[in-house]
């Protein structure tokens, strides 16, 4: 979203009020955001609080002042990069897929060859009616992506399907189609993530200090990159990325049990989790009581990596290695040792690489030693960088 232009069209649905976060959600994510109401929605919403949100005069109807308006349309129409209309009634439905262009918004959403994003909103009679569905249909066959209504209590005290999606997921939808390619179109790729928690007892246990950050990112752009993906993922504090299939999981012996069962299926698989090296031996069934000293003795984890390696047919394979010394050395010889077509290494021991932070600064390693080495980057940088590399792989 950073310094992307959004144009939100908010048209006369009670849900016109979400509108103000969904707007105030676009700029906190870096955009640069101009509202243009139709004139039933401001007696919603005054104009004014869109003004103040946005920092941008809103557009309303402009017949009254024509000498601006033949510009102003025109305008809006080529600075955008992308419209929301949200909510999307099912007059500004009807006027799309119909090529109506009799207010502001109606006229630029035919001027504009940005991309186009509707949020339909409305009684859910209304949403089902043979109409507003054709007319849906016929926009999505323009390749005007269309956001499926919720289901719940309707402003109108019906039950049913209508509801405007919570701004956050509608933020989250367009961000995601922007950034789409189709470079692992057809492909699927499994990623893991977060750092794996082997249980002492019920209510203890082991785990590292993975954010799980840089496999979420990886999963988002391997997503965008047009693969079916699966996040494969020991407990983070993240929110699940758009358009994946998420499998929650907490031990290595859980993870690997889970990524086994894919392998045989898939085209890819990236390990960015911090798999726990040792277990506990015996597991207590129950809380184990305080004492005055006590010794844990940790059995070996099987190395699931090392496993895919071993028994690699037709997948790809890109490891992970977090250092804090020799990070190259290591780093071939754990290519050789696991059998894998990529390595990222990182040195964790730098403030701007690894655990926690943002930011990553990571070196690719390939088979026969070949080396990459990337500057510090974000890690959502990092990962595109990751899923352009598996993509020329
Ligand atoms: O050998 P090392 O632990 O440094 O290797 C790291 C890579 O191996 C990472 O990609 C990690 O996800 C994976 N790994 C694994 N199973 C383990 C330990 C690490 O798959 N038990």
């Amino acid at each position: 979203m950073k310094d992307k232009h959004i144009v939100v069209g908010v048209t006369a649905g009670i849900a016109a009020y979400k509108a103000v976060d969904l707007v105030s959600r676009l700029r906190k994510a870096g955009a640069d955001v101009k509202v243009v109401m139709t004139k039933n929605a401001t007696k919603f919403v005054s104009p004014l609080v869109f003004g103040e949100i946005s920092k941008h005069p809103v557009a309303v109807d402009m017949f009254e002042e024509v000498h601006d308006w033949n510009v102003e349309h025109i305008a809006y129409a080529t600075w955008a990069d992308a419209y929301i209309v949200a909510p999307a009634t099912a007059n500004i439905i009807g006027k799309m897929a119909n090529g109506i262009a009799d207010d502001m918004l109606s006229t630029q959403l035919l001027a504009t060859t940005a991309p186009i994003f509707v949020c339909p909103a409305m009684n859910s009679n209304m949403y089902a009616h043979p109409a507003v569905q054709e007319n849906l249909d016929t926009l999505r066959s323009r390749g005007v992506m269309i956001m499926e209504p919720d289901s719940g209590l309707l402003a109108c005290g019906v039950e049913g399907k209508g509801r405007l999606p919570n701004p956050e997921n509608i933020v989250k939808w367009v961000d995601f189609h922007l950034g789409k390619t189709d470079i692992l179109n057809g492909k699927t790729v499994l990623v893991s993530a977060g750092g794996t928690q082997e249980p002492i007892d019920p209510v203890r246990f082991i785990t590292n200090r993975s954010s799980g950050k840089m496999g979420y990112a990886i999963a988002l752009k391997a997503a965008q990159a047009g693969a079916n993906t699966i996040l494969v993922s020991a407990p983070t504090e993240l929110d699940v990325p758009y358009g994946v299939t998420f499998v929650p999981v907490r031990s290595a012996m859980e993870m690997k049990a889970v990524i086994d069962g894919y392998y045989h299926d898939v085209d890819a698989v990236i390990m960015a989790a911090a798999v726990a090296d040792y277990r506990v031996a015996e597991t207590a069934d129950n809380k184990i009581k305080k004492q005055d000293s006590m010794a844990l003795e940790l059995v070996k984890n099987p190395d699931i990596l090392a496993g895919l390696g071993a028994s690699k047919a037709h997948q790809k394979l890109i490891g992970f290695a977090a250092e804090t010394q020799y990070v190259i050395e290591y780093g071939k010889e754990k290519v050789r040792k696991k059998n894998l077509d990529m390595l990222v290494a990182n040195d964790v021991s730098k403030a701007n690489a690894g655990f926690d932070v943002d930011t990553n600064e990571v070196t690719f390693i390939y088979p026969g030693d070949q080396i990459v080495s990337l500057p510090t980057m974000s890690k959502i940088d990092v990962a595109e960088r990751i899923i352009q590399a598996l993509a020329d792989l």
